[in-house]
């Protein structure tokens, strides 16, 4: 089978054995993570490979090739062969200085949670790499129904990748042996994981968000969202989109959640409406920045509307709706659960973000811009 989701044109297959054919197929396509170019030559073995290294990093920077060796009860022989193999293909990196020792890598510690992913069919089979954002890597996937009922659920893939290691930086903490910053991201990209997959599940269905399926390591697996980014798309009915968007802040501040990196490259728009993602770094309104961080957030839809669209709200009496809410949100809510014709349509890349020239706009956006300045995205979270 082959169906369009998305305005993007994304492609999802499936069928016996495709597990399998599907990675072939994305051998052709570039920017593909090494693991799962790789994936279908691992067997159990490789498995209990890179799991052992998994383990000895909790207790060594370089796992010794001992400990491996023990841990794998693998011959010295085969597990070297096995071990050129995993450094070539990129998943595992090696050191001789001071002694014989390995580290997984991103794209070794990928296979293991699709591995996990698979084993307890959380998917069922892989596609394309989909998007690259700040902090992960994401691939569409397919996942069969739950009591067999109904078709396959098209789904995401979120590989967590805080506090990205470049391979050129691991070969300078390779020269640093003694560095303590060594390969925190596994546990900074699996704590993000899960803070995400947590959150979601409290959020989900109250909040507008892909359903929230599993959670392995740093891997999250979700529904895929409905039509496509808010960024990217020109709105025929934007007032319609603010005030549901609006609604769905609201409705996380009222379950004790801010979003804390709401912007339209978060927001995912379709005619059904419109649905929130990227979630680790929520906080609760008893953080200590919790207003300045909702601020933010609000700042952030609200610029983008204005810019784009031209529309003009307060910010303050915006802020004031979604802590408190207000009878105009309520109503909203009513009609917004009815859903919505479709009124939108994905730029072609020649809409140009600008707001309409005029004294009273211009001094409310040049606001907000200066609040922007003042305020880095992604700053203080409960998260660290
Ligand atoms: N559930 C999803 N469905 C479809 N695309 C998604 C989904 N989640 C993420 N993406 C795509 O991947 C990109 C990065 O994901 P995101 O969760 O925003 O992580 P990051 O923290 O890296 O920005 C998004 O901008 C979007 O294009
Ligand atoms: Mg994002």
């Amino acid at each position: 089978m082959s169906s369009d989701h998305r305005s993007g044109g994304v492609r999802i297959r499936e069928g016996p054995g495709s597990y399998y054919l599907n990675i072939k197929v994305i051998c052709n396509i570039k920017m593909i993570d090494e693991a799962l170019r790789v994936f279908k030559d691992l067997d159990s073995k490789d498995f209990r490979i890179l799991t052992g290294i998994e383990t000895g990093m909790k207790h060594f920077e370089w796992v010794p090739l001992e400990e491996l060796n023990k841990y794998t009860r693998l011959p010295s022989d085969k597990l070297e062969y096995r071990l050129k193999k995993l450094v070539l293909d990129k998943l595992v990196v090696r050191t001789t200085q001071p002694y014989e020792g390995v580290q997984i890598y991103f794209e070794g510690y990928d296979a293991l949670a699709l591995n996990t992913f698979v084993k307890r069919k959380a998917i069922s089979a892989i596609g394309d790499e989909v998007g690259v954002g700040k902090e992960s890597v994401i691939f569409e996937a397919i996942r069969q129904p739950e009591l067999a009922i109904g078709g396959p659920i098209p789904v995401i893939i979120k590989f967590h990748r805080e506090g990205r290691t470049s391979f050129k930086q691991v070969k300078r903490i390779r020269e640093h042996i003694g560095e303590r910053e060594h390969f925190s991201w596994i546990y900074a990209s699996r704590l993000a994981a899960e803070r995400e997959y947590e959150i979601m599940k409290r959020l989900y269905p109250n909040v507008s968000i892909p359903k929230p399926f599993d959670q392995n390591r740093h891997a999250i697996v979700m529904a895929l969202a409905k039509g496509s980014l808010l960024s990217k798309t020109k709105l025929l009915e934007p007032e319609w989109y603010l005030d549901e968007i609006l609604r769905q802040a609201r409705i996380a501040y009222s379950m004790g959640v801010i979003h804390a990196d709401l912007s339209e490259y978060n927001i995912f728009v379709s005619e059904d409406g419109v649905q929130l993602i990227d979630w680790p770094q929520y906080i609760t309104p008893e953080h200590p920045q919790a207003d300045d961080i909702l601020e933010r957030d609000i700042s952030n839809i609200l610029t983008h509307f204005y810019r784009k669209y031209g529309i003009k709200r307060k910010l303050d009496e915006t802020i004031d709706e979604v802590k408190y809410g207000t009878e105009k949100s309520a109503e909203a809510g009513k009609e917004s659960s009815k859903g919505k014709s479709y009124s939108g349509s994905v730029d072609k890349g020649d809409f140009k973000e600008e707001g309409p020239q005029g004294g009273d706009f211009e001094d409310e956006g040049s606001e907000t811009e200066n609040f922007e300045k003042a305020t880095s995205k992604k700053e203080p979270s409960d998260r660290d």
